[in-house]
Formats: structure tokens, sequence, C-alpha cells
């Protein structure tokens, strides 16, 4: 029996901005319980919930300032737990994120840690007399930060961060950091989630002379932690955010003992390249750069999350032109990235999206869906940092979007002409066959018959025209047939000789067999039937 994992279909969802039940403006666990019957008609295999926990909210909950407790406009545990028991009980399982690289800086331990040199806590965190000690490791908030140290004038010692300057980074050479960290991995297992999606993992330790990412300390630790898990709560699923190239990832899945799960940060801009340019190469590349990973492992795809869409694993140039082509108004551009939705980077083009979804859903890995994608949901250019992309769900037509009746929701909820409430809401597409959200609703449902499309190995028809994606995956399990049209023109394709094929997203539309014609973005999922 294969890991459950291996074939899932995974949902991101910000908490906060998918169901407010007390009308407080923010939503919460009440909230997301009124709405697990969308979530199990969707057919999804796994919710990802963003950071619950106590905190600011200056990074959107990644900026932890408890790790024992949910953030009280979310709820109490009680209603995290009940959260938990009704999902399980419906057969969807649950993974949250856990910030294990950095606190707040209102977190109880950097409080105390900077109260003064002797506090017993000062080695929870990364201190240093001077700002000039690890210079080679790059800044990731480029637009915000300008440096990795911050001078702290308490205790006239700089404190080290990689993110923004109020999440000071844990020192994981601190023993009692790595078994605290532990502990708190066993308090949310002990709530029987099924896992976590573990935040910015390449960056636990700092070493003078590298770039601090990646290190082999890092992955000791990381190993530790599976060991843990593994002996307590087997089956529990560990799933890294490292943004880095595919052989820098490798090492992340370990042999099989350390990560299950691993993003494919790489291919992820490429898919949209692709499709701009018209031209498959960089994809092709990329999957050719992507090494096997282990039996029991797995990559998690996705085409957008709750972050910008990061330009960090292209090169310089491919980064112009992507800025170019999908952020031509400056306003859209964010470090180095993009902070759009899915639907406005297709110009809201029906057939791009799809066509982007199909891809997702046929090559290797397990896709991930962020909330709202699955019906279009746009951003909103006028809020900072990445806010615009973590709007209020859109559930209903009405000024409220079925989100919140409250006068003040955290958020805008988007009301414009073309990506407001008004146009896209859950309700109406569920009441139209033809709606985005019922085709990748029927995406869902279909790449679950095709047990095929987990892990097969990826053999392009590298024959056909470079402004195609057509690719067989094949196995023991079976064998599909993708076919993508990149571009505008019509695509013929030849299909083998003596095979008949179903397209197993349209059965009903009768065997397929000889030359057939992929019109204007068209895709289509086929299957040897004889
Ligand atoms: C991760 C999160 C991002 C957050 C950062 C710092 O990259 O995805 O949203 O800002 O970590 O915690």
């Amino acid at each position: 029996m294969q890991p459950w994992y291996i074939n899932a279909v995974f949902y991101q969802l910000y908490l906060r901005a998918f169901n407010d039940s007390d009308n407080d403006g923010h939503g919460d666990f009440t909230g997301l319980r009124q709405r697990l019957d969308y979530l199990e008609w969707l057919g999804v295999d796994c919710v990802w919930i963003m950071p619950m926990y106590r905190s600011p909210l200056r990074d959107d909950g990644y900026d932890i300032s408890s790790f024992y407790g949910i953030h009280p406009t979310y709820g109490v545990l009680e209603d995290f737990q009940m959260t938990v028991e009704e999902m399980h009980r419906r057969g969807l399982r649950v993974i949250v994120d856990m910030v294990v690289n950095h606190t707040s800086d209102q977190h109880p331990w950097f409080q105390e840690a900077r109260r003064s040199k002797d506090s017993p806590m000062r080695d929870f965190y990364v201190w240093s007399d001077t700002d000039e000690k690890y210079r080679e490791a790059r800044i990731i908030f480029l637009d915000t930060e300008p440096s990795n140290w911050t001078f702290d004038p308490l205790t006239g010692q700089y404190y080290w961060h990689r993110f923004f300057s109020h999440q000071p980074d844990l020192n994981y050479d601190n023993p009692k950091v790595r078994q605290a960290m532990l502990d708190i991995f066993k308090f949310w297992l002990e709530m029987g989630i099924d896992g976590f999606r573990v935040d910015a993992v390449p960056y636990l330790y700092e070493r003078e002379g590298t770039d601090c990412e990646n290190l082999p300390e890092t992955h000791e630790f990381l190993k530790e932690l599976r060991r843990f898990v593994d002996e307590h709560y087997p089956g529990r699923l560990l799933l890294a955010e490292a943004n880095q190239w595919p052989h820098d990832l490798l090492p992340y899945f370990g042999n099989g003992d350390e990560f299950q799960m691993c993003f494919h940060f790489p291919v992820m801009p490429r898919l949209y390249m692709a499709l701009a340019r018209q031209d498959r190469s960089s994809v092709v590349q990329i999957m050719a750069d992507t090494p096997p990973i282990p039996e029991s492992c797995q990559w998690a795809t996705f085409l957008r999350n709750h972050d910008e869409l990061t330009l960090e694993m292209v090169t310089p140039e491919d980064r112009e032109y992507m800025w170019d082509t999908y952020a031509a108004d400056r306003r859209y551009r964010i470090n180095l990235g993009i902070r759009r939705r899915l639907a406005p980077l297709m110009d809201n083009d029906r057939r791009k999206i799809e066509l982007m979804n199909s891809l997702l859903f046929t090559l290797p890995g397990a896709p991930v869906l962020y909330y709202g994608d699955e019906i279009g949901m746009g951003d909103d250019v006028t809020l900072p940092d990445r806010n615009g992309v973590r709007t209020p769900m859109q559930w209903i037509d009405d000024p409220s979007a079925g989100f919140s009746t409250s006068a003040s929701p955290y958020s805008p909820i988007i009301s414009d002409a073309v990506y407001g409430y008004h146009q896209v809401n859950v309700q109406s597409q569920q009441l139209d066959p033809n709606s985005l959200l019922h085709t990748i609703h029927r995406m869902i449902a279909t790449r679950k018959t095709l047990p095929v499309l987990a892990k097969a190995p990826l053999d392009w028809l590298h024959e056909l025209p470079l402004s195609s994606m057509c690719f067989w995956r094949r196995s023991s399990e079976g064998a599909v047939l993708a076919l993508h049209n990149l571009s505008e023109e019509p695509l013929a394709v030849r299909l083998p000789d003596g095979t008949t094929f179903t397209d197993a997203l349209n059965p009903d539309g009768g065997p397929c067999q000889g030359e057939i014609t992929l019109g204007a973005y068209g895709y289509r999922w086929l299957v040897p039937s004889s």
C-alpha cells in the first residue's frame, strides 16, 4: 500500500480568509467547519491550514508569539480539535503550518532573551557584536530588509533574522531550542493532525563561509525530527518548504528518512514561462534536471500560493521576461516575484486557466491548490505586501461575499467588475455545470481514478512542435497520454496506430484514434482502451 500523500490532492487554506462564523471580520475554525461540505464536495484529500497560532499577525501568522495555542480570533484549542475530528470524520486529512526557523519578536522567548546578555534565554537566538558575520547569506525580503542583522539597542548587540526584522531566527546550535521544537511538534501531533508543512527549512543553522542554506547540520536536525515523528506518530507527513534547486532539494528527502514531501519550486515559474513563450523547453529541462526521489517520497506541485510567485529559481534574463510578461505594471512586483493570483495572471482567460491546471494535475507530483483559485478569484494590488492574494473567500453574490457580515473585515473583499464577489463566487459556480469550479472538480475526481499520474515516469512527445506539452505517464499502474496546446493555433496529434483512447475527462465523448486536433490552449487526458 502506498502512503496516502503520494496520490493526494491538497488544498491550501488561509483560515483568516475562509469563513467568519462570529462576524468579527476574521475567519475562524467554526467558520471552517461550516464549509467542510464544500471541501468534501470539491474532492480534495488534504487541507493545509496556514499558521493559526498566537501571533501579532505582522506576517500573517508566520510570526508566532506562542506555539501552544490558537490565535484568539480563530477560536480556542477545542475549536481546532473539533475541526480536526470533523475533517477526519469526513475522510479529509489535515496538515498545519509550522514555523521552525524563527519566532515573532513578541514571543516570550525573545522578550526574555533581549532583556540582557546574561538572560537564560539569550542563546535561543543568534546574537553578534557586529553585523559582519555570515555575509554570504542572501537577503530574502529584499524590498524591506537591508540586512539579515538588526541592532537591538537594549543590549547593544545585533540579532540574526532571515526574514522580517520582527522575526528573529532561533539558534539551532542550542540543544534546548531543538528540544523545544520537538516538544511543539509533539503537542500538535497529539491533537491528531496528519502532519505539517514545515516553513522555511533551509535556514536553521548559520556557518561562516557558507550561504547559510541547506547546511549538513540543518539536515541532521530535520532527520532527528523525522525519527521522532516516525517513532511516536508513524504515518504522519512532513512537507518541506525549501525554495531550492532540485539537486539541493534532494537531500531534504534523504534516503526516505527526512521529509516525505517537498514543494517543487523550480517547475512552477517555468509553467508560466512555457505558456507565455509557447515553448515547453524550460519545463522539459527542469524535469530532466529533477532527480529520482525515494519510493516513499513525493513532490508537491503548485501554480500559486499565499506568497509572491517567486522567480528565485530562474535566470536573471528569465526573471525579466516573467516580470515584463506577467507584471508589466510594476505594482505587481515584490522582492524577486509577482504578487498576483492565477486568474489575473492568465488575463482571466478560462482556456489558459484550465490548461495550467491540467498541467498541474498531469505532471508528476501531488497537486496543491490555493484557496479561491478553483473559482478564479482575483487579487488586490492596492493592498501592501502579499495581502492582495489573501483576500476573503468569495462564497456568494452578496457584499459580505458570504465570508463575514462584519463592517470591518480583516481585508477588503474583492468587488471589482471582473473578479468581484458578484461575478466570481462558489454558489453561482456550483449551480453552473460549465463553470471553472466544475472543471476543477472534474479534474480532481478524474485524477483520483488515475493513480499513474502521481509518480510514473514522464515521456515527452518530442516530435511534436515546441508549442505543445504532450507526454506519456506510464507505469504498471496504467497509462495516460496527456496533451496540451500552449498556443492559439490548432495542434494536430497523431495517436499511435492501432490504439484507441478514451478521454478521461470526457468519457462520454466516444473513442479517439488516428489524428486528433486540439483547439487553442486545448488539453486532453487520454487513456488507452485497447
Ligand atoms: C515562508 C512563508 C512566508 C513567510 C516566510 C517567513 O516563506 O511562506 O509567507 O513570510 O516564510 O516566515
